[in-house]
């Protein structure tokens, strides 16, 4: 990879910026103060140093985020902040986006990254990867809502979800579930409810896969995934394929 690229790619400003660097003599290679920007280097073995410290190149990246109502899961948009909005610069030129969406006024895990494959894989319809949430309900929760969510219900545009499973943690006037499902059709969580008469007033995401939400983070913070996180989701990946 171009010197210029990989240090544009890092966050060390556009290529023309890169280049007044390599003017100025703040980057070496293997020791070696470079000014070309066409040098070739290879990120995995060639050590990158800009002003004596060592860049560490990376590809991807891999956030978890506690998304918060009132924001929503796109990289752009005119009208509404998005989850994208409320990365620092050091994560935005790596141009990441979010793995699926929760709707605006839905909170709790959100992974946001840019590797496309990983994305790809824990989105197909076709791998079932589970989803819980947690959700306040108008309407108390019954045993027959689970059998109906067991067996899969009828959404209001007449498709046929797979089984959730619901657990009711609290059967009142406004109930307290966690259902799991394996689908993402567009509100799915709250129009299945719909299907049993009931309302979703609250729908938080907890786990995503084998990746469960830090609830240390504060609504609207985020934080990498530690590398054993990133591993049950790579492992998740090559079991499914
Ligand atoms: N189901 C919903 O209805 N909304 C979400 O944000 C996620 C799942």
């Amino acid at each position: 990879m171009r010197l210029d690229k990989l240090l544009a790619n890092m966050g060390f400003g556009s290529r023309k910026e890169v280049r007044q660097l390599l003017k100025k003599g703040a980057i070496q290679v293997n020791s070696e103060q470079v000014k070309d920007p066409a040098l070739h280097v290879d990120p995995e073995l060639d050590e990158v140093t800009i002003l004596g410290e060592r860049i560490v190149y990376r590809e991807f990246i891999y956030l978890m985020m506690h998304k918060p109502q009132g924001v929503i899961s796109a990289t752009e948009d005119l009208r509404d902040r998005t989850v994208i909005d409320l990365l620092d610069n050091e994560y935005r030129h790596f141009e990441p986006f979010p793995v699926g969406r929760l709707d605006k006024d839905t909170e709790g895990l959100l992974l946001i990254t840019n590797d496309g494959k990983l994305t790809h894989e824990l989105l197909s319809p076709k791998k079932e990867v589970p989803k819980t949430y947690y959700a306040h309900i108008e309407g108390v929760v019954t045993e027959e809502d689970i059998a109906r969510f067991s067996e899969g219900v009828t959404l209001d545009d007449g498709y046929f979800t797979k089984p959730g499973k619901l657990r009711i943690l609290k059967s009142a006037d406004v109930s307290e579930i966690e259902l799991t499902i394996t689908e993402g059709k567009f509100h799915q969580v709250k129009r299945m409810f719909e299907a049993v008469g009931k309302r979703v007033i609250y729908l938080k995401r907890l786990s995503m896969g084998p990746l469960q939400l830090d609830e240390g983070l504060k609504l609207g913070e985020y934080r990498e995934l530690k590398e054993d996180e990133l591993a049950l989701l790579r492992n998740e990946k090559a079991e499914l394929d």
